[in-house]
C-alpha cells in the first residue's frame, strides 16, 4: 500500500480531450482572469491532485490560517499560501461569480467560482513566510509585484497534452501512484531539486535508495530565478546519468510543474507534502533545502519537520548534511561520516562552478561527472544557461 493522499484522497478537477472543449465552450462570453506563470503551474497541480486537498486557490480563512498557523482550516498541515492574485487590467470579480482562467496570451486553462475577494498584507506574509521582507530575496520581489488582492475559490483546470513540455516525464500523481505499483514499490523517496545534478545530489539520492524500494527523481521545471539552469538543459543532464549511473528499474524520473518560492524550511515542507500526494513515503531534504542566499540556516528546512507531529505529515522527511567528495575517504562523505579535515574535501561555491562552465573549464570529476561537466559547458557555450 502507498501512503495515502494528503487530506486521504486525491483531488481530480482535471479535465481533457471532449470533457475539456465542453467546459472551455461553457466559458466563452465569461469575465477571465489572467493567470501569471506561477499560478498556472498551481492550477495544474490543484487540478491533478497534486496540492490535495486543496480544491481551489485560498480564501481568507485558509490564507490566514496558513500564513499564521501552517495548517489549513480543516485541520491539515499546510505551510505556503497557494493563491490568486488580482491583475492590473483585468475586469472587477465578486463572490459568486464564475469565471475563466487565461494566461496573457488568452489560452483558457481552468476556471473558478469565485468564493471570496480578499486584501492581504503582503510585507506580513513575506516577513511570515519568507521570513523577511528584504527586496532582493526572490519571493519578496514577486509579492512586492501584486497589488495586495488575493482572489479565492475552487477551480478546474483543462489539461492540454499537445502543448506541454517535457510531455515524457508529465506524470500526474494519479500516474505516478499507478506507475509506482506497477513496479511493486511500497516505499518511494521524492528528490526535489532546481540545479544540475552534481555528485553530492547522486550521493544523497542512493544513500536514500538503500533505504526504501524506489526513487521518483523530480527536478522542478516551474519558475526560477535569473541564474538557475534551465529546466531542458537539467533535464538532458538526468538523461545522460540515468544511462549509466543508475539501476533503471529502481528509479523513476517525472517532472515537478511548481514555480520555486525560495520560501527554504517552509519551502521543504510544502514540497514535502506535494511529494506524498505523488505517492511517495519519503522525501530528501539537505543543506539549505529551496534555499536563496544567506537567507536560511544550512539546516533550518530540516528543523522545521521536527514543529510536526510525523502522522500529520505522513511523508518521512530523510536528512542529509552537506555532502563532499573527500580524497582521502576516495569516496563521498559528509562531516557524520568522515574523520578528515576539510583540506581534503572537495568544495566548489556554485558562483564558482558556473564560472568554470561558462569558461569552458571542466569542474573537478569529484564535484560534477565529466558527461554532465560536458552538457553544461555545451550549453553555456549556446547561451542557454541565461
Ligand atoms: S533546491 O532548491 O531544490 O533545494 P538543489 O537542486 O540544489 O536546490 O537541491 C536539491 C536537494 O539536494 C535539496 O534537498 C538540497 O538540500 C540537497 N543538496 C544540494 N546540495 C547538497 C549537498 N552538497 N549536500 C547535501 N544536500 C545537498
Amino acid at each position: 500500500m502507498l501512503v495515502p493522499p494528503h487530506g486521504g484522497r486525491l483531488v481530480d478537477r482535471q479535465y481533457e480531450g471532449r470533457e475539456a472543449d465542453e467546459i472551455i465552450a461553457g466559458l466563452q462570453g465569461l469575465k477571465s482572469l489572467t493567470l501569471n506563470a506561477r499560478e498556472k503551474n498551481d492550477l495544474e497541480m490543484i487540478g491533478n491532485g497534486a496540492m490535495s486537498p486543496l480544491e481551489g486557490f485560498m480564501c481568507r480563512d485558509d490564507y490566514e490560517s496558513v500564513v499564521d498557523l501552517m495548517h489549513l482550516v480543516s485541520g491539515p498541515v499546510w505551510s505556503l499560501p497557494v493563491v490568486f492574485a488580482r491583475k492590473v487590467g483585468d475586469p472587477e470579480v465578486r463572490p459568486g461569480e464564475h469565471v475563466a482562467l487565461a494566461d496573457a496570451s488568452g489560452t483558457i486553462w481552468g476556471d473558478m467560482a469565485v468564493e471570496d475577494v480578499f486584501n492581504a498584507d503582503l510585507a506580513s506574509e513575506a516577513d511570515r513566510t519568507l521570513g523577511t521582507t528584504d527586496i532582493s530575496h526572490p519571493g519578496v520581489a514577486y509579492l512586492d509585484s501584486l497589488d495586495g488582492t488575493y482572489i479565492g475559490g475552487k477551480v478546474r483546470s483543462i489539461r492540454r497534452r499537445d502543448t506541454e513540455s517535457f510531455p515524457n516525464y508529465r506524470l500526474d500523481p494519479k500516474e505516478t501512484r499507478v506507475l509506482f505499483r506497477a513496479r511493486g514499490w511500497k516505499t518511494a523517496v521524492a528528490f526535489q531539486t532546481r540545479n544540475p545534478i552534481h555528485r553530492a545530489h547522486e550521493y544523497i539520492q542512493k544513500c536514500a535508495l538503500e533505504i526504501v524500494d524506489g526513487l521518483l527523481l523530480h527536478p522542478l521545471v516551474g519558475e526560477t530565478q535569473e541564474g538557475d539552469i534551465p529546466a531542458d538543459v537539467r533535464m538532458r543532464c538526468y538523461e545522460e546519468i540515468l544511462k549509466d549511473y543508475y539501476p533503471s528499474t529502481r528509479v523513476a524520473m517525472s517532472v515537478f510543474p511548481a514555480a520555486m518560492r525560495y520560501a527554504g524550511p517552509r519551502e521543504a515542507v510544502f514540497h514535502a507534502l506535494l511529494r506524498k500526494n505523488y505517492g511517495c513515503s519519503h522525501f530528501i531534504v539537505g543543506r539549505d533545502h529551496a534555499g536563496v542566499g544567506n537567507f536560511y540556516g544550512t539546516y533550518d528546512a530540516q528543523l522545521i519537520f521536527d514543529g510536526f507531529d510525523p502522522d500529520e505529515l505522513g511523508i518521512t522527511p530523510l536528512r542529509f548534511e552537506h555532502a563532499f567528495f573527500c580524497r582521502k575517504c576516495g569516496g563521498m562523505a559528509t562531516l557524520k561520516t568522515c574523520a578528515h579535515d576539510s583540506s581534503h574535501h572537495v568544495f566548489l561555491a556554485g558562483r564558482k562552478v558556473r564560472e568554470m562552465l561558462g569558461e569552458g573549464v571542466m569542474p573537478p570529476p569529484e564535484f560534477t561527472r565529466p558527461e554532465i561537466a560536458q552538457i553544461l559547458i555545451e550549453a553555456a557555450r549556446k547561451g542557454e544557461d541565461r
